[in-house]
């Protein structure tokens, strides 16, 4: 069955800033803690970096063009902090490029989505995201962004997945900085979300009008069985996944069987008078990021460092499903109860609606001789989650947008250029060549109509 979206819904794509931009040192930028994580041994599929990555900041106008032709109504880009600032001081080339690639979007009729934190931290900022006064100097960096974008970006959204920001990069060591320290974790997430609160009350009082939000990452975790031990296991993945984020943000406290969980490692005096009352200042919108559904078993303690800070017991079980190249499940009715859940229990009661803000597929794709990836896997990845988002918008979800992961292929964090995430390919000359999903996804946001699978 064919399907619309209404009027004014949200279609377009997203990407990052490290992920593409390249020209790393430009403009007097220095390091953020990826370029650094990125020269560690081992650290990186292929011993690759972003140092080129897809030449986005010399090639940004081709890449709206691209945007543009390819008929998304929104771009979903990042800022990269230590581009705009050095140390305090503002870097001027690099504002300026953003300003430049908001007046392009502008000019081509492409809302700007704008997050201001991908995961490119400042290398120089002490102990990173372990340090509380990290959140003070992320509020700084929002205002002076602010300070020049703000006539023209009207969607501000904080954080890109804190959970990987925190747990992945903190505990488990997969992403920058790469330490593996449980009770440091604690404090990068709940930092992180410290930065958030600040930050969306100092823009709230500067720019009332603005759409101001956060994108969460959310991988549904359910028990393989009815068994207490597998029912519980689930549980705690569940809370350190995604209630640990979503329950501050939307209610101003952590979920309480968390915290009980989490009691050996909860660092003394992290939480103080007023932080849940800035992380939890309303906001207008939740970025949804989903890829799967994980199901889980109670089994053998890890012995290796794991994002599950509360839950090393937890076995993945793969159930009977395709999956991506990353290894990961297909899972679209996962969305749908997502959504469904998410506005039900924490945005809609909050008062905010819900956009995805990623959602997407690598896929092992293969180019013909003239380059063109006729991808019709991915097209069925897309065409079933955006199935699963207008299921949830008819359950009574209060979703306004769609944003594919990702505009293009591009460097995949500690997984390197392998894995293909593209609606756009991009070869080794660097030229962009939009793949057959990039063609159906632009009927799909002309029209806002998805067609059948058999007529499309
Ligand atoms: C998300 C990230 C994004 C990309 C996709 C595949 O976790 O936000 O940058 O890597 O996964």
């Amino acid at each position: 069955m064919s399907f619309d979206f209404p009027e004014g819904f949200l279609l377009g794509s997203a990407t990052s800033a490290y992920q593409i931009e390249g020209a790393v040192h430009s403009g007097g930028k220095q390091d953020s803690i990826w370029d650094v994580f990125c020269r560690v041994p081992g650290a990186i599929a292929g011993g690759e970096d972003g140092t080129l990555a897809c030449d986005h900041y010399h090639r940004f106008a081709e890449d709206v063009q691209l945007i543009s032709d390819l008929g998304m109504n929104t771009y979903r880009f990042s800022v990269c902090w230590p581009r705009v600032l050095d140390d305090g001081t503002i870097l001027p080339a690099g504002m300026d490029f953003y300003s430049r690639l908001v007046d392009e979007l502008l000019a081509h009729d492409v809302q700007p989505w704008l997050t201001l934190y991908h995961w490119d931290l400042p290398a120089v900022l002490p102990g990173g995201w372990k340090n509380r006064d990290t959140a003070s100097r992320f509020v700084d960096y929002a205002m002076a962004l602010h300070d020049r974008l703000g006539d023209r970006v009207r969607t501000w959204t904080t954080l890109n997945e804190p959970w990987c920001s925190s747990f992945l990069s903190y505990a488990a060591g997969v992403h920058a900085p790469g330490e593996t320290d449980i009770a440091d974790s604690i404090r990068a997430a709940h930092h992180l979300l410290l930065a958030h609160g600040r930050t969306i009350e100092a823009l709230r009082a500067a720019d009332p009008s603005a759409t101001l939000g956060v994108t969460l990452n959310f991988t549904p975790a359910l028990p393989a069985s009815d068994r207490p031990a597998d029912v519980d296991v689930a549980r705690r993945v569940d809370g350190t996944n995604n209630r640990f984020f979503i329950e501050p943000v939307t209610t101003g406290h952590y979920p309480a069987d968390v915290l009980d969980d989490l009691t050996e490692y909860w660092p003394a005096d992290l939480v103080r008078d007023g932080d849940l009352a800035s992380i939890s200042s309303p906001i207008d919108v939740v970025g949804v990021n989903y890829y799967s559904t994980n199901v889980f078993r109670a089994g053998e303690v890890a012995d290796v460092p794991t994002p599950h800070i509360s839950a090393p017991d937890a076995v993945q079980v793969l159930r009977d499903l395709p999956v991506t190249d990353m290894g990961w499940e297909i899972d679209p009715g996962g969305l749908r109860d997502l959504l469904v859940r998410l506005h039900d229990t924490y945005t809609g009661p909050a008062g905010a609606s819900l956009v995805v803000t990623e959602n997407g597929a690598a896929m092992d794709d293969h180019a013909d001789p003239d380059g063109f990836v006729e991808d019709t896997d991915r097209i069925d990845y897309l065409r079933s989650h955006l199935r699963a988002v207008r299921q949830a918008m008819d359950a009574g979800a209060d979703v306004r947008g769609y944003l594919a992961w990702s505009l293009m292929d591009n460097f995949e964090w500690a997984m390197g250029y392998a894995k293909r995430f593209g609606l756009v390919r991009v070869d080794e000359e660097l030229r962009r060549i939009p793949k057959a999903s990039a063609l159906w996804f632009a009927r799909v946001a002309r029209t806002g109509r998805v067609e059948d699978a058999a007529s499309a």
